[in-house]
Formats: structure tokens, C-alpha cells, sequence
């Protein structure tokens, strides 16, 4: 029995090899550095599932359909009442999505690449009381997302950055909620049942839910000078620190410099608040010290969810959406491994230790 399934090797897969050792990051064939440098969210979507679902892959065409889709899914956001508007944005997402006919065609999918892209920009207006923005199926996905979200047309360098982070996190290896996702497929369910598990699993504090608690965590410290002071106080009370740790990386988490970098060209055009980054680098040189220093036995070291808090804070994006937008960019993820385990898995059914008491005798 492996607690936690560490180091179980439960599936076979052409889609993503996550390098712990060497803090490498490979999306079918291609290192994370290389792709992240020129390729948009739909050229991921083609790279991810070429190959996996029957249908014309080529970015024209599959942009157009996609930007049709968005267009399609925008009227779902009707459905939205004041009881489920209380929710947190992922979980109106969940609802929404859980709408949706299940298929495994390509015309599924891309339905269920379109809806949490235009849920969630749709939800974070309504809860601000604000009316939503209807989707431009011209426009390339990252650009409508931010489009729908504040209205006008995004900057070039924000669209760029939004690219960055959705093709930087469309896919990570066998990471819970992919193997949720995996585990629904195996059973010959639909996409849109592997993806709605999928979020179930992504939305926890262990996985998606972290970049959140991040800007908490930088806001609660404050100023430079505090960090230190505080970051022992936190594991102190036994807390763990957000942005750090990972299960498989034992060395930085290559996202996190991708999304550091993607970061760059926004600051230099002057579109992050520089006193926020400059705290955020002197508290991840700081906490880095301090978990060397507490955790010797265990390499703890950036994860991608720290520098995900600066990137979508500088998009705009409240916390509280930042699940959602990492929901955004790992449909893809979740809908290439589904089809790769209907195309080829078997149905996944491990089996467990009974612990529990012996029926007594009769
Ligand atoms: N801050 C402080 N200590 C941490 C830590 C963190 N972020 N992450 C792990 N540790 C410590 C644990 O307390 C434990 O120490 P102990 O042996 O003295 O009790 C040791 O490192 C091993 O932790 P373990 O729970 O076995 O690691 P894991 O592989 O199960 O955890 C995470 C991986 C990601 C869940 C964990 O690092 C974490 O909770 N990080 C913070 C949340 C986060 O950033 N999540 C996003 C992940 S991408």
C-alpha cells in the first residue's frame, strides 16, 4: 500500500513527462521553456490533442470553431441565479459546466474548452454587479477571456501573458485531478463527466487552490522587512507555506521561471504593481532560506502557484477566480488524457487494505 499513490506509476502516456529530479517539464515532445516562448493556447490545444480525436486540427479552423463555441456556451450564463451566485466563481463554473451533454467527439470537447473560458469572465461581472461581455468569436481565446472580463481590447502584452500561463499549466503529468479525470474516462463515461471530477479534484488548497492563499500570504507580510519574521511565525503555528513544496519536484518547479518570465514584458510596460513583485521576490528569497534552513530532510523550493498569483493578479483576475482560470488552461490537459485512456487504458480499479473490525462470530 503506497499512502498518497507516491511513485505508483498508474498510466502510459504520450501527453507530458514531468522531470522531479531535473525540474523539467516536457508537453509531447517539447520543453516547457521552448513552447511557452511562441505558442498561443490554441497552438496547445492542436499539440495536446493530435492524434486523440478524430477531426480537422488545423489553428484557422480550430480557432473559428472554438471562437463558435464561445459564442454558443455564452448563452448558458442565463442559467446563473442569485442562489448560485453566492458560490465561490469555481464552483458556479462547476455548475454550469455539470450542464452540458457528455460526448467524446471533437465537437464535445471543444465545448468544454470554450465554457469555463467564457463562465468565468461572465461570473467575476455578475458577482461585481456588472453586466456580462459577450464573447468575439474573432478573437483568439486568451484575448476574449480578457476581453469578457474588462472590456476593450487587451494589450498585446497581456494577451501574450495569458497565453504564457495557459500553455505553461495545460498539462503536468498524472497530477490528481488528470488522474481523476483518467479514472472517469476508464469507467466510459463522457468529457464533460471527466472534466467536472477534474475540477472537484483541482479546486482543493493541495492542488489549484493555492495561488489564492499566495497573495493572502504577501499581504499579511506586508513589507520586506517583515517577511522573515513572518514566515517563521506561519510554520511556527505548523502552517505550511503557499507557492512552496511539490510533490514530484524535488528542485524549482520549471513553471514557476516560465511564469516569471512571462511576467517581465508586463512589468516593464508598467502594467504590475512593482511594489507587489518586489516584496513577492524578497519573500520567496526569504521563505527559500527559512524551509532550507526548518526542512533540511526536504527540498522545498518554488512552485508554479507563486508566480501564478503575480501573473493573473497583473491580468486582473481577483484570487478568489484564480482556481478558475487554472481550470481554464488544464481543460486540455484533462480532455487529452481522458481520450488517451478511452483510446487505450483499461478501466482503473485498484484495489485497498480492509483495516476496519472482523464481523464477529456467530
Ligand atoms: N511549507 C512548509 N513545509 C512544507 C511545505 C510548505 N509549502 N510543503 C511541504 N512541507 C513539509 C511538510 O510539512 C513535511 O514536513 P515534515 O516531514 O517535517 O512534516 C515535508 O515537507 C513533506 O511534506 P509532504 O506532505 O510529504 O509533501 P507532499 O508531497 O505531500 O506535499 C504539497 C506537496 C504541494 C501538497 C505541499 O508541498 C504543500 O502543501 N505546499 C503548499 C501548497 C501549495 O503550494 N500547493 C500547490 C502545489 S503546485
Amino acid at each position: 500500500m503506497k499512502n498518497g499513490l507516491e511513485d505508483v506509476i498508474a498510466a502510459e502516456t504520450q501527453l507530458s513527462d514531468v522531470d522531479g529530479e531535473a525540474g523539467r517539464l516536457v508537453i509531447r515532445g517539447v520543453s516547457l521553456e521552448h513552447l511557452v516562448d511562441d505558442a498561443s493556447y490554441e497552438d496547445v490545444v492542436i499539440l495536446l490533442l493530435g492524434g486523440l480525436i478524430e477531426g480537422n486540427l488545423q489553428k484557422e479552423e480550430l480557432r473559428r470553431r472554438l471562437g463558435h463555441m464561445r459564442t454558443e456556451v455564452f448563452a448558458d450564463i442565463r442559467t446563473i441565479d442569485d442562489h448560485i451566485l453566492e458560490l465561490p466563481p469555481v464552483d458556479i463554473m462547476r455548475a454550469l459546466i455539470a450542464r452540458l451533454p457528455d460526448g467524446d467527439d471533437l465537437e464535445a470537447a471543444l465545448r468544454l474548452l470554450a465554457a469555463p473560458a467564457v463562465f468565468l469572465p461572465a461570473i467575476l461581472r455578475l458577482k461585481n454587479g456588472d453586466k456580462p461581455i459577450a464573447p468575439s468569436s474573432s478573437l483568439s481565446q486568451s484575448a476574449d477571456i480578457l476581453a469578457m472580463l474588462g472590456g476593450g481590447l487587451p494589450s498585446a502584452e497581456k494577451v501574450k501573458a495569458l497565453d504564457a500561463y495557459l500553455v505553461t499549466i495545460s498539462d503536468h503529468g498524472l497530477n490528481a485531478s488528470t488522474f481523476a479525470s483518467r479514472v472517469i474516462a476508464s469507467t466510459g463515461a463522457g468529457l464533460t463527466s471527466s472534466v467536472l471530477g477534474a475540477i472537484g479534484a483541482l479546486k482543493g488548497p493541495l492542488h489549484g487552490g493555492a495561488p489564492g492563499p499566495v497573495l493572502d500570504m504577501l499581504d499579511a507580510i506586508g513589507t520586506q522587512e517583515n517577511a522573515k519574521a513572518w514566515l517563521n511565525q506561519a510554520l511556527d503555528r505548523g502552517e505550511r507555506l503557499m507557492g512552496f513544496g511539490h510533490r514530484v519536484y524535488r528542485v524549482r518547479d520549471p513553471r514557476a521561471d516560465a511564469l516569471k518570465l512571462a511576467l517581465k514584458p508586463l512589468i516593464e510596460a508598467g502594467q504590475v504593481d512593482r511594489e507587489r513583485t518586489e516584496l513577492a521576490s524578497a519573500v520567496e528569497q526569504a521563505a527559500l532560506a527559512i524551509l532550507k534552513e526548518r526542512k533540511p530532510d526536504r527540498p522545498l523550493d518554488v512552485n508554479v502557484e507563486f508566480y501564478t498569483a503575480l501573473l493573473l493578479d497583473a491580468l486582473g483576475f481577483p484570487r478568489d477566480a484564480f482556481t478558475g482560470v487554472f481550470a481554464i488552461g488544464r481543460t486540455i490537459g484533462w480532455i487529452a488524457h481522458a481520450r488517451e485512456q478511452a483510446l487505450k487504458g483499461r478501466l482503473i480499479r485498484p484495489r485497498s487494505v480492509y483495516v476496519g473490525p472482523l464481523p464477529r462470530a456467530a
